[in-house]
């Protein structure tokens, strides 16, 4: 396997001034399986063989060994509009005393789910509420960064002024989640593509909030099929989905998911 691996990794190299040699042997062993996963190829023998054959699977390698990255309110317009979802969800979850759902799937290093966490904890004054945010992801040593909640500035430029000094801790280049917000977000390993349908720490689906950005176009259509068919059945009705800025709804769920606003990459479950 090993050598398997080196020989992908050297056509990587004749394809790209990147040598990958500050990655994890692991970290790159999972990232490999997952194309497996995505091109559905049997094992490493036969992924080199296909990458080998197909040029383009090269540059989608390249791109799923650095697809960790995220930042807070990543596509700001979209948490604008999350965020007058969420006030108008605690309001009626406050009435029926039932708590607000949340799940982050891909959630990488924890930005996604803490900008949800902030948001929440701004309306919280307003209209108090019982919250569960579920955060999840396949890579572990991302979940491990995630739950420390230490942030460099790169992924710090859409967070306001304002919230930075409310909810994070200064240590001179790094920035520190403040312990209540950490508290809210409840992280676990979850594979997308697995036979569970969702997070089994979540006990069951019925979220009112799902956000899975940027994962889905790392994979072909057949998985991405997959991936939305257990994104729709874990929303409650009424509930949300929101999406990357390069991904859309399949054809298959135009009629019963409704996109909120023009632009967004938001859609609300109609039925
Ligand atoms: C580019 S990051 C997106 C992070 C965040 N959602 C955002 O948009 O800023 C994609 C994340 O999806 C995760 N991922 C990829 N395939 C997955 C799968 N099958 N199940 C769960 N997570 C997956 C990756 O490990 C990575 O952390």
């Amino acid at each position: 396997m090993k050598e398997n691996i080196g020989k992908i990794l050297n056509l990587l190299r004749q394809e790209s001034d990147y040598d990958f040699l500050g990655c994890s042997p692991e970290m790159i062993n999972r990232r490999i399986e997952m194309r497996i996963t995505a091109t559905g190829t049997a094992n490493m023998e036969t992924y080199y063989s296909y990458i080998e054959s197909h040029p383009e699977e090269c540059e989608l390698l390249m791109q799923s060994l650095t697809i960790k990255v995220s930042s807070f309110f990543r596509n700001p317009l979209d948490f604008e509009i999350i965020n007058r979802v969420i006030g108008y969800l605690m309001q009626n979850k406050a009435e029926q005393k039932e708590p607000l759902r949340i799940w982050s799937a891909g959630c990488a290093s924890g930005e996604e789910p803490y900008s949800m966490a902030i948001l929440v904890a701004e309306l919280m004054s307003l209209t108090p509420c019982a919250v569960e945010i579920f955060a999840t992801d396949i890579d572990s040593e991302v979940l491990e960064r995630a739950r420390q909640g230490i942030y460099k500035t790169d992924s710090l430029k859409e967070v306001k002024y304002g919230l930075l000094n409310k909810y994070f801790i200064t240590h001179e280049d790094r920035f520190e989640l403040q312990p209540s917000i950490r508290e809210i977000v409840n992280f676990s390993f979850h594979d997308q593509l697995s036979n569970i349908k969702v997070p089994s720490m979540s006990i069951y689906g019925n979220f009112d909030i799902v956000l899975c950005r940027n994962v889905m176009i790392y994979y072909n259509s057949r998985y991405q099929v997959k991936m939305q068919q257990r994104l729709y059945d874990s929303l409650n009705l009424g509930g949300y989905l929101m999406l990357g800025e390069a991904e859309s709804i399949l054809e298959r769920y135009q009629g019963s998911m409704k996109q909120v606003a023009p632009l967004s990459k938001i859609y609300r479950k109609n039925g």
